[in-house]
């Protein structure tokens, strides 16, 4: 199936599924420069994708975030020169989020920009970091610090990478999706009423779309993240991101929002800026998808190593820094109800109690 997502200046068409991805990658236009990552390279399915396309040059980038270094994108830039790639090529960047985020900077950069093709490989990627247009590399110890704002010409959703992630990797994008039906798009949520299952290709297709078209229909609004509509992607990002600041960023992304939605939604209840009936409903969207709602339980489902010297003293310091500080208060999305929302100032000192409840359970 693809579908075409508007811009104000450009779209982008986005393809799932098998064939009609394999069949999309070798009829492009210019020649194809592919980033990607030694762990992606090796699988069957990449294997497949890599022959159909037949690329100009292949770079492999490290693995998982150690790619979003600076090092890493001037070696990348410097490749795609000795390959001699020209600004109507396009760079395909195959694997998860990361890899994403680095191929994305190096496409604008590249002669002032080239044809970026996404074809992510996790389900996070695949239901949310592959559109919106956001790149980045993480710098001088802060993540995603240096970016643009550029959207990739096309996406293809290759199902078989996603049907055969690990259950734990493939877990790690249910959040950013329940993300989406909690804020945007409630038919989202009846989807993950049952619950569903993962590994029914069917199934993932339907979740992928739904969560990528409601992502995009805000950043459509919003392209540029000047006039706030894109906060709403943070719902539960707050917490989620001093959570994984407090782990050394061992916890991953995904659980780290897991139980940000959670404990934020207890705080907002509390706070009289939500109904009782969201916290209700995350509570039993997460627990039937076995996703955790607190820390000590994304600990024990990821590895106690995720969690070894968590510094709660970090994470409340992560707060402070947050990007949506407006002096002792934070700006950040509330979802009153299921699918409506609006922005709230949320005191740091009621967020930093929020905290340090989400360790302990419900
Ligand atoms: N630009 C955006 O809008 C946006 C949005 C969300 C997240 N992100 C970024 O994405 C990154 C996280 O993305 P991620 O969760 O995809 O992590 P990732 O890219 O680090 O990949 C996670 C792991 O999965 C492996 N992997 C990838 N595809 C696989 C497959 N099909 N089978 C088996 N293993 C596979 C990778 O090798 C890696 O070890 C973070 O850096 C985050 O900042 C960006």
């Amino acid at each position: 199936m693809s579908l075409r997502l508007g811009w104000s200046n450009g779209s982008t068409e986005v393809i799932v599924g098998e064939k009609e991805v394999e069949l999309a990658l070798s009829s492009s236009k210019g020649r194809q420069f592919v980033v990607t990552s030694s762990a992606v390279s090796g699988a069957p399915w990449a294997a497949r994708l890599l022959d159909v396309m037949s690329p100009a040059c292949i770079e492999e980038l490290p693995d998982g975030e150690k790619a979003k270094e600076v090092d890493v994108l001037l070696s990348l830039l410097k490749r795609l020169v000795g390959c001699g790639a020209s600004r109507g090529d396009s760079l395909v960047a195959l694997g998860g989020g990361s890899t994403l985020d680095v191929a994305g900077l190096a496409s604008a950069l590249y002669m002032r920009g080239m044809h970026l093709v996404n074809v992510p490989t996790t389900l996070l990627s695949a239901s949310d970091a592959a559109v919106g247009g956001k790149n980045g590399i993480n710098f001088a110890g802060a993540k995603n610090v240096l970016g643009t704002i550029r959207q990739p010409s096309s996406v293809m959703i290759y199902l078989p990478a996603l049907l055969a992630l690990p259950d734990l990797e493939l877990r790690h994008g249910v959040p950013e999706i329940v993300k989406h039906g909690m804020t945007l798009d409630t038919s989202i949520l009846r989807l993950l009423s049952g619950p569903p299952s993962l590994r029914d290709p069917e199934t993932l297709k339907k979740l992928v779309v739904r969560s990528l078209s409601a992502k995009a229909e805000v950043v459509a609004q919003d392209e540029q993240d000047v006039f706030g509509k894109r906060i709403v992607l943070n719902y539960g990002h707050t917490v989620g991101h001093a959570l994984e600041a407090g782990s050394g960023f061992r916890l991953h992304h995904g659980p780290s929002v897991s139980v940000g939605m959670i404990a934020e939604a207890r705080l907002e209840v509390e706070l009289g800026l939500a109904d009782q009936e969201v916290l209700d409903e995350l509570m039993s969207v997460l627990g039937r998808l076995k996703l955790p709602v607190s820390v000590s339980e994304a600990c024990s489902q990821e590895g106690m190593g995720a969690c070894a010297g968590f510094e709660v003293g970090v994470a409340k310091r992560a707060l402070i820094m947050d990007k949506k500080r407006e002096g002792a208060q934070i700006s950040m999305p509330v979802v009153d109800r299921p699918g409506s929302w609006g922005v709230k100032q949320v005191a740091i000192a009621d967020l930093q109690g929020a905290l340090e409840g989400a360790w302990g359970g419900d």
